[in-house]
């Protein structure tokens, strides 16, 4: 029996440290869809090329090993923005969905996290989480983030970077950032990560009891 968690929202909003924890609980594999759009991003980046050829980016995209995505490079804030611009392109989505779709199908079950995996990778999901918060919790938190490791982060920016990713991550034509329709919503804005988990937790084991 395989089963599927789905979790879906924007930046920030806690939906990768609910994924983590629910993985660690199930015992399931994890995939942050997030980094292999950053990773395609990281790539052009550190070689100087430009993020809006959609063969060149979709090129790179084929090439990803998603066994070696390494978070703590590709987590940079600045690597989200470029994230965002790779991910518009249908082609790149193309390659990154299908690896996503195998990573999802390898096992007894996974856990997914991102923008479009209860809508677009994996619609059939046993259980679909979208975990949004404020635009201002969210800032908030990126800024604690990013000062809790030693740098240095100007909430107004932090603030713009958020809104407008946001932004073209639900305006794009491809795969927007949409809650499904049978998606479970868990705002966080006023819960802490325990809450938040216990929320999730809850969903998770009526979803596998029912199953
Ligand atoms: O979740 P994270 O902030 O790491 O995602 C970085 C960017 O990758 C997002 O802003 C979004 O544009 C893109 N993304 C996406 N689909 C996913 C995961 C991430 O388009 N499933």
């Amino acid at each position: 029996m395989t089963f599927i968690i789905a979790i879906d929202g924007p930046a920030a909003s806690g939906k990768g440290t609910l994924a983590r924890r629910l993985a660690e609980h199930f015992n399931l594999p994890h995939l942050d869809t997030g980094l292999t759009y950053r990773a395609v991003g990281h790539a052009l980046m550190q070689v100087g090329l430009p993020l809006d050829d959609e063969e060149l980016a979709a090129e790179v995209a084929a090439n990803l090993d998603l066994g070696a995505l390494d978070k703590t490079v590709l987590s940079a804030h600045d690597i989200g923005e470029a994230a965002s611009k790779v991910a518009v392109m249908s082609k790149v989505r193309a390659v990154l969905v299908e690896a996503q779709r195998k990573f999802a199908a390898s096992g007894s079950g996974a856990v997914l996290d991102g923008r479009d995996i209860a809508t677009v990778v994996c619609p059939n999901a046993d259980i679909k989480l979208f975990v949004t918060a404020s635009t201002s919790v969210r800032a908030h938190r990126r800024f604690d983030e990013i000062v809790n490791k030693g740098g240095v982060a100007d909430m107004g920016e932090i603030s713009a970077d958020i809104q407008r990713r946001d932004e073209r991550d639900s305006a794009r034509a491809d795969s927007p950032l949409r809650q499904a329709p049978d998606a479970h919503l868990i705002d966080t804005s006023k819960m802490d990560i325990e809450t938040a988990f216990r929320t999730a937790l809850a969903l998770v084991e009526q979803a596998k009891a029912a199953k």
